[in-house]
Parts: C-alpha cells; sequence; structure tokens
C-alpha cells in the first residue's frame, strides 16, 4: 500500500490536464434567441450535398441531440453551484441558455421532419431509453464527464463545418441551412466551458477518458446505425431504388472519408482529446467565430438576421 500510494498519485499527476486557469477564460457569450417556423413542405429531405444517407445522418443526430444537450442542460445546472470563478459561473449560465435554445429548436424542425415522414417518434422512443436507463442514471461525477465529452464532439463538428462554408449552400432550404449555421457557430463559442468546468471540479484524467467513449459510440456509431433506417423509412421504394444505392457510397464518404469526411478527416482532432494535456482552445477558431458572427448577424445580409429576435447577456455576480 506504502509502494502503490506514491505511484498512483505520480501517476495522476502525470495525466492530470491543464489546470483551469481563470485569467485564461474566452469572452462572455450571449444567448440568441431565433424563430425559425420551419414548414414541413420547405424540408428539403437531402439538404446535405443532396445525399440522401448522409442528410438522414444529420436529420437523425437532430433528433438524438436533444436528448444530449438535456443531460447538458442538467449537468451544468447541476454543477453551476460548485463553481466559485464568477466568469466561469456566468459562462455556465450562457452555455446552459444556448443549449436550452438549440434544444427547443432542434425539436421545432423534428417536428416539421415528423410531417415528411421520417422516424422521429421512434428515434425519441429509442433516445428515451438511451437517456432513462443509461446516461441519466450515472453519477454527477460521470455526468460532467459525459458534457465534455459531448461538447468535445459538436466541437469537432463544428469546425469540421466552419470549415467547409459550402456545405450550407448546396441546398435551397434556409431554414436547415440557418439552424446549422447558428448552431454550429455557438458550439464552437462555448466549446470549452464543460472542459473548464469538469478541470476545475475534477481534474481527473481517467474520468474524462470514461466520459469520451460513451460519447464516441452515441454519436459515431448509435447515430450512424440508426440513419441507416432514414431513407427506407421515408420512401420505403428506395430499397429498390438504384439512385439511392448508387449514391450510398458518396453519402459513407462525406460523413467518414478520411480525406475529406465530416468526422473521417477529423480523426486526429477526436482522438485528441484522449492527449492528457488536450483543452479545447488548443484548437484555435477566433478567426471563424469573427467570420461567422458576421457572415451569420450582420443586419440585413446576415443568413441568421431574418430569423434573430434578440440576445441576452448573463449577469455577472461577483
Ligand atoms: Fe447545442
Ligand atoms: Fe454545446
Amino acid at each position: 500500500m506504502q509502494i502503490i500510494s506514491p505511484i498512483k498519485k505520480a501517476f495522476s499527476t502525470m495525466l492530470a490536464g491543464p489546470v483551469f486557469d481563470a485569467a485564461k477564460q474566452s469572452a462572455i457569450i450571449p444567448i440568441r434567441h431565433m424563430k425559425f417556423e420551419f414548414k414541413p413542405e420547405k424540408i428539403d429531405p437531402k439538404f446535405y450535398m443532396n445525399a440522401e444517407l448522409a442528410s438522414a445522418y444529420f436529420a437523425s443526430l437532430s433528433i438524438f441531440l436533444t436528448f444530449g444537450e438535456d443531460l447538458v442542460i442538467d449537468t451544468a445546472r447541476y454543477h453551476r453551484d460548485f463553481v466559485t470563478d464568477p466568469l466561469l459561473k456566468q459562462r455556465v449560465t450562457s452555455l446552459i441558455g444556448q443549449e436550452a435554445l438549440h434544444s427547443k429548436l432542434h425539436e421545432e424542425m423534428n417536428d416539421a421532419y415528423m410531417e415528411i415522414d421520417l422516424p422521429v417518434k421512434l428515434f425519441r422512443t429509442w433516445a428515451g431509453w438511451v437517456f432513462t436507463y443509461g446516461f441519466n442514471r450515472l453519477s454527477q461525477p460521470m455526468k460532467l464527464s459525459l458534457m465534455a465529452g459531448i461538447e468535445h464532439f459538436t466541437a469537432v463538428l463544428a469546425e469540421y463545418m466552419m470549415n467547409h462554408e459550402q456545405i450550407f449552400f448546396d441546398s435551397q432550404d434556409e431554414k436547415q441551412r440557418a439552424i446549422w449555421m447558428w448552431h454550429m457557430l455557438e458550439e464552437s463559442e462555448h466549446k470549452d466551458i464543460a472542459y473548464d468546468v469538469f478541470q476545475n471540479l475534477s481534474n481527473n484524467y481517467a474520468l474524462r477518458a470514461a466520459g469520451f467513449f460513451p460519447a464516441l459510440i452515441t454519436i459515431l456509431v448509435l447515430i450512424s446505425a440508426a440513419s441507416l433506417l432514414v431513407p427506407f423509412y421515408r420512401k420505403p421504394s428506395n430499397l429498390i431504388s438504384w439512385s439511392y444505392w448508387k449514391d450510398v457510397p458518396r453519402s459513407f464518404q462525406l460523413i467518414f472519408g478520411l480525406k475529406d469526411g465530416v468526422y473521417g478527416s477529423s480523426l486526429k482532432h477526436i482522438f485528441d482529446y484522449l492527449r492528457p494535456s488536450f483543452h479545447p482552445n488548443d484548437y484555435d477558431t477566433s478567426a471563424f467565430l469573427d467570420y461567422y458572427k458576421e457572415r451569420l448577424l450582420y443586419p440585413e445580409t446576415g443568413v441568421l438576421t431574418p430569423y434573430f429576435v434578440k440576445e441576452f447577456i448573463p449577469a455577472l455576480k461577483v
């Protein structure tokens, strides 16, 4: 025991990530209210690069992610009480506000997906099982780790999307474009908050790594597997449609292709999370954020301007 303890201590010191540094936090972020009012008849089921299966992945992600966001909101609310740094506390409030609006507005889009025969009810049932019998039963420290893991994946996704802006403009569906661009901007904006809370309250490497894997399996495996069903559920004739099957390899490339696919080309970024000294801000997206804020929110010309209602900055309580 006397021998094991110093070894264990040396290991945990070696693996401890960057200590939360209050002075290094990013700027305060606003909670932006949007109003999209989705119309089912205007929803493009091939929004993502005119590829039915790749678009089905994003539709499935939209359905499942509201459950993940609800977990992030509950977990952030619980742990906010233990955060003493006023700026981090305020940033957690912004994270909660942004995620609450993502969840609400994605649910509105999911309701529109339901009208065009996507398996929204079925996926909500499945996601409900995963969360009710799985993730929601985890201990609070593990939920905090899972929250940081989920936020890592949304940060990876956001960086990829911001780096491939043309993806959003392939379809004429302006509202799907707007909701995804708004969501990706904010995921990148708040990408370090969950991680900083985790490092601030826990800084346990093994626990952080433990939260990465369920996020990885859910986002890359479960949601991908579920999305295979979508094209047939929406349009059973796809089962025997040559044009559908012919396009399936392209969809795989778009998501998993090592050269240019969403996750395939981001593998290094994805697994870098397991580096003990990893911090989300090792990936500098500040230039993207400046560009996108202008592109999305500039008066009259911004992509989001027609849907923007108001923004709110939570009070800093010192
Ligand atoms: Fe979100
Ligand atoms: Fe997020």
